[in-house]
């Protein structure tokens, strides 16, 4: 690429390729240095980000940081049991059930609804289930999953507190009114143990300030 001119007159270039002919004419100074920066900023850019060196890209920046934060919050929730009684305490503490409801609408909404009313997989909001008896049951099913029916066993990803927070909001979608609600699969089951108050229903609250 030629350097600036100030030419007035365009020139003709000496070529001719089969009677075309063409001007000189560079692009201005100013361009031309936008364009050679651009490349100057590429290749640097490029080996921190992409040549497996010390930058992280955006996206892997973000799994890290949802990565230290649920093990932060799971460290914060310390030792709780799968049990009934947890499982129904923790779905009247609305803080808690935040934290669920963050990560069902990230990780179980594709199958059951981001109001749990049921796509692929059953409608939870409804008195039937197909496995479920008693508010632990729901904790068993989200840990270990029921892999050959299409339910995923997210004991791989979650820490067993986590899963009792999951299972309190799963507890609580019950008695909810649905969008669009699944047709009832399973049987109709008892009442939970204790009644747990009804299902937070803020927008998309931010999972970070819900703890
Ligand atoms: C890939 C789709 C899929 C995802 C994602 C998924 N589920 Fe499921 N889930 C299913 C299917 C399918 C069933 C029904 C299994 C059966 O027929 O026994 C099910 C069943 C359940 C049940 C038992 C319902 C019953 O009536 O017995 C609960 C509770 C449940 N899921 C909670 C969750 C939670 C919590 C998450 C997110 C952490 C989640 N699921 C994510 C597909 C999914």
């Amino acid at each position: 690429m030629s350097s600036n001119t100030t030419n007035e007159q365009p020139q003709l270039l000496d070529h001719d390729c089969d009677g075309i002919r063409e001007y000189d004419n560079p692009m201005p100074f100013w361009w031309s240095a936008i364009f050679w920066l651009t490349i100057a900023f590429a290749l640097p850019y490029f080996a921190y980000y992409h040549l497996g060196g010390v930058g992280t890209s955006v996206a892997d920046g973000y799994d890290t940081e949802i990565g230290e934060f649920y093990e932060a919050q799971a460290a914060k929730l310390g030792d709780l049991k799968g049990d009934d009684a947890t499982i129904v305490q923790l779905s009247t503490d609305r803080k808690k059930l935040l934290a669920g409801q963050n990560m069902f609408r990230a990780n179980c909404a594709p199958c059951h609804a981001p109001d749990g009313g049921g796509k692929t997989g059953p409608n939870l909001t409804d008195d039937f289930y197909i496995n479920i008896r008693a508010p632990k049951d729901i904790f068993r099913v989200v840990r270990d999953g029921i892999e050959a029916k299409g339910m995923p066993r997210w004991g791989k990803r979650f820490s067993d507190p986590q899963i009792v927070l999951l299972s309190s909001y799963v507890a609580s979608l019950r008695g909810t009114a649905a969008a669009s609600p699944k047709e009832p699969q399973g049987d109709r089951i008892a009442a939970w143990p204790q009644a747990p108050a009804a299902a937070v229903t803020t927008a998309s609250a931010p999972i970070a300030g819900s703890e």
